[in-house]
């Protein structure tokens, strides 16, 4: 997958820009210059809207109507990509073919991001990490969101359901079991594709990791209420629990529970582990998830590294760099350029970010 044109209207900082891009590309400049707004387009591009987690209307430029980007992208074939964002809802395009629905372009493009907010993934809470995974998965699975979903509604009205029970004590038992059923039946579905994909994780993570850092072990643990029973012992458990969740009015086991933890042998690095290694954990697991990619999908996704380096010894953002496999197109934005050894800089199209505009730097120029 590789995006080979990039054409902004108001978006963010920038009033219009056009560029080209390279396989390797290295996007550098001050703080607050508009790196991570180029690449949070490309982003927006493909998946519709941002990572940052913000409204879309913080998308479009201050006193501008709208923001449209425009994207060449490679997969099999080469297509014309499009949004528009306007304050009252957006619309996409496929080769100048409107699209109706928004599940039916999102994903099309495939994109691995690592952001300094992804820290998160360890540190903040099993929500976040559940958040995270969905947005792995379903990008690698067409069903998931499907069946997330159908999990999703079910769950809301089973917990309706329990509360007009504990008002309503002559009410049937039979619904419940009905939804309960239909909650076992999607979760199943989900418990299961989360746990190919952490195996899939784990196949990997632990020598990503080392070429990294040098240090053994790193392993991912998949925490689940579903984990290792089958259908009729999950049925029992809703069995058991009927009375505890009419009176909680909510149901209390489930895969809207489950969680992830990254160990480093036996220790949870969260609560171990120093600022560099959950970064570096982290960071192992994105390159983890393109693998994934690649060998579910056949093509790479475009990977992109927002302020990799902050943090960072010049040892391990080398070892990063040299892990990066040359069939991957690569974004990377940082204020410091020169912690980029210069056989990467070398194959890198240079872009400086300054005063609202880009510019293509010759690394020969770079270089005196
Ligand atoms: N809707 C908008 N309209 C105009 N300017 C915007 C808009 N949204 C953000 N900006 C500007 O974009 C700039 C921030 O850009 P960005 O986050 O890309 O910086 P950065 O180069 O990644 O910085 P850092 O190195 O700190 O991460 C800010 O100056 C902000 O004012
Ligand atoms: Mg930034």
């Amino acid at each position: 997958m590789k995006i080979h044109h990039l054409k902004l209207l108001n978006f963010r900082n920038y009033e219009r820009l056009e560029i080209d891009f390279e396989n390797y590309n290295i996007i550098f400049g001050n703080n607050g210059e508009g790196k991570t707004n180029l690449i949070e387009s490309i982003y927006v591009l493909a998946l519709t809207k941002s990572f940052r987690g913000s409204v879309d209307k913080v998308l479009i430029m201050n006193n501008k109507d709208f923001t449209r980007i425009e994207g060449k992208v490679e997969n099999n074939s080469l297509d014309d990509y499009k949004i528009i964002i306007k304050d009252n809802g957006k619309k996409v395009m496929i080769n100048n073919n409107s699209i109706d629905k928004l599940s039916d372009y999102i994903s099309k493009i495939s994109i691995v991001l690592f952001n300094p907010d992804d820290l998160k993934i360890i540190k903040d809470t099993p929500n976040t990490r559940r958040k995270n995974l969905n947005l792995d998965i379903s990008q690698i699975n067409n069903s998931y969101l499907k069946n997330l979903n159908n999990y999703n509604k079910v769950l809301k009205q089973r917990n309706m359901y329990l509360k007009s029970m504990y008002y309503n004590s002559n009410k049937s038992s039979d619904y419940l079991d009905i939804l309960t059923n239909n909650l076992i039946e999607y979760g199943i579905k989900i418990f299961d594709s989360r746990k190919k994909f952490i195996s899939l994780i784990n196949e990997k993570i632990i020598d990503i990791y080392r070429d990294i850092t040098g240090l053994e072990g790193l392993n991912v643990i998949y925490k689940s209420d579903f984990d290792n029973l089958n259908k009729d012992e999950i049925t029992n458990v809703y069995q058991s629990i009927k009375e505890k969740d009419i009176t909680f009015g909510k149901t209390t086991v489930g895969i809207h529970h489950d969680d992830i933890i990254f160990r480093l042998g036996d220790s949870n690095i969260r609560d171990y582990g120093s600022e560099g290694q959950q970064k570096n954990a982290v960071i192992a697991y994105k390159f983890a998830v393109l693998s994934i990619f690649k060998e579910l999908k056949g093509t790479y996704p475009i990977f992109i590294l927002d302020d990799l380096f902050s943090e960072l010894d010049k040892s391990k953002i080398d070892n990063i760099l040299n892990i990066i496999s040359d069939d991957v197109q690569t974004f990377i934005t940082t204020t410091e350029i020169n912690k980029v050894n210069q056989q990467i800089v070398d194959k890198s199209k240079l872009i400086e970010v300054s005063n609202d505009t880009i510019k293509e730097v010759n690394y020969s120029e770079r270089r005196v």
